[in-house]
């Protein structure tokens, strides 16, 4: 037992030793030595503050320049410019990621914790075709039906004095659209008690642990093996992730257990895209319950948080600033006129000038992912400044960086949709990246674009739902913490309003 603790502390040493040593290949790159020594630096601003290492980065880039190194294994640059040489198609360089950034999420297999690029394209070629402009706009009736229960739902409660909690809300009808293009099963979460909390709960108790989990890829592990009775009563986070795994892999069973042609599938414009993984041509060993279960998870976990965070962030600012409500409403009313016998088009909307800049601003404040998102040049060093990066070494850059740059992005905290009205400064262009870029950026995006289009339209026409805020300021609804998705601040009471 002695000699053991001996041997590990050895170990750990001549580890630190070696990665500050001038044999690590990554010693020349500036930064804390502590950071550059040890995984338990980074560990210690995730887990034990609680998701705060975005923010000590942009201390570490003022001490140490912009290019730095951030952990035993990682570089981090702060310099806009080198945003479109790292993050790119794979016409220009394959791209690899950084499995540690996705260990333990329960996630490994599915095409975004795909290690290799050309495994990466392979796996998301038939999601791509899935989430295109085109496809996305064949369920537009889909998304305006669950976006019309939203609506019907807030209008009968007009002046009942129920308080809502609008993340609820979005996460239900955010929840049931994913659901219904995962699995075909009309889930109706907006139509439940409360806007169905459970989901929500479920998808950000979840992320509650991501960097518990990042750091310690086998407390994953272990949950498999523990009682559930014992996860309910001590550990909620740990029962919450089992349970998603859970609903992921009934819904393929269910395709797998009732199958129909490839031909049919792409005939019916409603056929969920687990049916339109398993027609296509991957091979048979891609289609396993296990991987595509880790694929719903992945789709049912990003299809809900982020556009859901987004939504939120937009509502508060625009019912907290009478001013903006305004302009919505008023720019809102030619397109909704004929609603709710005619729902507005997506490509009619998004031509609305306020509308598409409340939107920008919503998405440049909600920040996507506040963190990093590392990426490696498999075949090529890459360049930056005087430093050459040896190949295969991840190197991210965030998001919050980008959209809080504050030489582009003026009082760069504030919601100022104008900031995107007339003849703006393109540098903001160039900063705002909230779905990244290149061959591994976003899949939903246009999911996303036709979501925010058409909830906000509907919500903010003029005679739509009209809220109040009730107890809740903007400390609740800022994003503070980076739990790999960003959430507001932990004793966050959510946003909660009245419809008068
Ligand atoms: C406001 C809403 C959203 C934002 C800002 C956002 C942002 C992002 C960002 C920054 C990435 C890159 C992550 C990385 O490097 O690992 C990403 C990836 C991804 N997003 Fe979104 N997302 C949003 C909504 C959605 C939706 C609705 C879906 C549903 C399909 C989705 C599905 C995905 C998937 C599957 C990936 C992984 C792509 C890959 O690795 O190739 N996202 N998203």
């Amino acid at each position: 037992m002695f000699l053991d603790s001996f041997l590990s502390l050895a170990y750990g040493l001549l580890l630190a030793a070696y990665r500050l040593s001038f044999l690590c290949p990554l010693s020349k790159f500036p930064g804390p030595p502590l950071a550059a020594a040890t995984g338990w630096y980074e560990f210690y601003y995730d887990v034990i503050k609680g998701g705060v290492y975005p923010f000590k980065i942009v201390d570490m880039h003022r001490q140490y320049g912009p290019i730095i190194r951030i952990n035993p294994w990682e570089l981090h640059v702060s310099d806009p410019d080198f945003y479109s040489t790292l993050y790119v198609s794979g016409s220009v360089r394959r791209t690899g990621m950084f499995p540690r950034q996705r260990y333990g999420l329960g996630v490994m297999e599915s095409h975004n914790a795909t290690e290799s690029h050309d495994l990466h394209r392979n796996r998301r070629k038939p999601l791509d075709v899935f989430f295109s402009r085109q496809s996305i706009e064949r369920i537009e009736g889909m998304i305006g039906d669950e976006i019309k229960a939203l609506d019907d739902r807030l209008l009968a409660l007009r002046g009942t004095g129920q308080v809502i909690n609008l993340e609820y809300a979005y996460a239900s009808i955010t929840g049931d659209i994913i659901g219904q293009i995962c699995s075909e099963e009309p889930i109706s979460l907006v139509n439940g008690p409360d806007f169905s909390p459970h989901w929500y709960n479920l998808i950000f108790t979840c992320i509650s642990q991501a960097p518990l989990f990042l750091h310690i890829p086998w407390v994953v592990m272990a949950l498999k093996l523990i009682p559930v009775g014992f996860l309910l009563r001590f550990y909620n986070g740990g029962l919450a992730f089992r349970e998603y795994i859970a609903l992921a892999r009934r819904h393929i069973e269910d395709a797998k257990n009732s199958p129909i042609s490839a031909d049919a599938v792409h005939r019916n414009s409603k056929s969920s895209l687990v049916r339109y993984i398993l027609s296509s041509d991957l091979p048979e060993s891609e289609k396993s319950t296990e991987r595509l279960g880790r694929e719903l998870m992945l789709i049912l976990g990003a299809g809900t948080a982020t556009t859901t965070r987004a939504l939120n962030l937009v509502t508060y600012y625009a019912i907290a600033n009478p001013h903006i409500e305004a302009r919505l409403r008023e720019e809102l009313a030619a397109v909704t006129k004929g609603y709710p016998a005619q729902m507005p088009r997506w490509s009619e909307v998004e031509r609305l000038p306020y509308v598409t800049a409340c939107i920008k601003e919503g998405l440049r404040l909600s920040f996507g992912i506040l963190r990093r998102l590392p990426r490696t040049s498999p075949d090529v060093e890459l360049r930056y400044k005087g430093y050459t990066i040896p190949v295969n070494t991840p190197v991210g850059m965030s998001a919050y960086m980008m959209h809080t740059d504050p030489d582009v992005f003026p009082e760069p905290f504030k919601f100022i949709p104008e900031r995107w009205l007339g003849d703006y400064d393109p540098l903001m262009n160039r900063n705002f990246v909230p779905f990244s870029k290149g061959s591994r950026n976003c899949l939903g995006l246009n999911l996303v674009y036709a979501e925010m289009n058409l909830a906000l339209a509907v919500i903010f026409r003029p005679d739509g739902p009209r809220f109040k805020i009730y107890d809740t300021d903007e400390s609740d609804v800022v994003l503070a913490l980076d739990w790999v998705i960003p959430v507001p601040k932990a004793d966050s009471r959510g946003t909660r309003v009245l419809v008068e």
